[in-house]
Order: C-alpha cells, then structure tokens, then sequence
C-alpha cells in the first residue's frame, strides 16, 4: 500500500524542482529582453514571487517531514538552460518567449490545482492554502500574459517587417 503522504511529498518536491525550472527560465528571459520593457518587469516581478514560491515549498516539505531531491532540480534547471538556449537562437526569441511563458504558468496552474486537492485528501490543510495562494500567483501571471499577447505580437511583427533590430528581444 501507498501511503498518501508519501505521494504528496514527492509531488511538493515535484513542484519545487518546477518552480527551480521557473526561476532559471525567468531570470534569463527578464536579463535578455531589451526592447520589451513592460514585459520584462512582469517578468522580473514574477521572478520575485517565484523565488517566494519556492521557499515556501521548501518550508512546507520540511514542516511536513520529507527531503528534497536536489536530483530533479539539477534536470529541471538543465531543462529550463536548453529552453533559454533554444529560444536564444531564433530571430522571434520574444515570442517564444511568450509561448512558452504561458504554457509554463498554465503547467503550474494544473500542479498547484492537483497539490491542492491531495492536501485536502490527507488532511494537511495548511500545504492546501499554501498551494491555493501560489495558484492564484500563476493565473493572475498567466492572465496578465494572455492580456499582453496582442499587443506584443502587433510591435514584434511591425519591428519585423521594418527589419529593426529591436523585435528580436
Ligand atoms: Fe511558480
């Protein structure tokens, strides 16, 4: 037999090796865009928060008696590298930047949601506001970006078809 709190344990350490992914792919988004400085304040505000998140995650595994695994948060942060890597490389490195952004802060929404509901299952109620409160951080980032995409879409393709160097970042 599982026991419960063994699986939520290892999906709070799951979701800090996520948020470790969030912040190397924040941080090197909010240092890298130049000409998109609206975005790239969310950006580094999001940033703060996502450093908050994951203290209080790391709290929170502690408080309920469990260890970290450092192995998923080096593969996470890995991860996020070949991202930044990537995005780095094509002429649109904001716009995939912006993809992958809110694919990212929807991919949070969903393990907070799933957090949430097993710390209702085992009764720890404190993890389930802890993950309620960083769920609601992640849609109001993943609304402010869905707010942002017309705008950046219409200024990254009129720098574009002007063949400024701003659209790129
Ligand atoms: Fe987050």
């Amino acid at each position: 037999m599982t026991d419960m709190n063994e699986t939520l344990n290892q999906w709070l350490r799951d979701a800090h090796a996520m948020e470790e992914q969030a912040e190397q792919m924040l941080d090197s988004q909010a240092s890298r865009l130049e000409s998109y400085p609206e975005l790239a304040s969310r950006i580094r505000q999001h940033l703060e928060e996502t450093h908050s998140q994951r203290e209080r995650l790391e709290s929170c595994i502690e408080r309920r008696g469990a260890s970290s695994s450092s192995m998923k948060d080096m593969a996470a942060r890995l991860s996020a590298l070949m991202q930044g890597m990537s995005s780095m490389m094509s002429s649109d490195e904001v716009m995939k930047g912006l993809l992958t952004s809110y694919a990212f802060e929807h991919f949070e929404v969903a393990s907070y949601r799933i957090l949430t509901a097993a710390a209702e299952a085992v009764g720890d109620s404190e993890t389930a506001r802890m993950c309620e409160a960083i769920c609601k951080e992640e849609e109001a980032m993943a609304s402010w970006l869905a707010g942002q995409i017309p705008e950046v879409t219409r200024t990254y393709l009129s720098r574009e078809s002007a063949d400024m160097d701003e659209a790129k970042r």
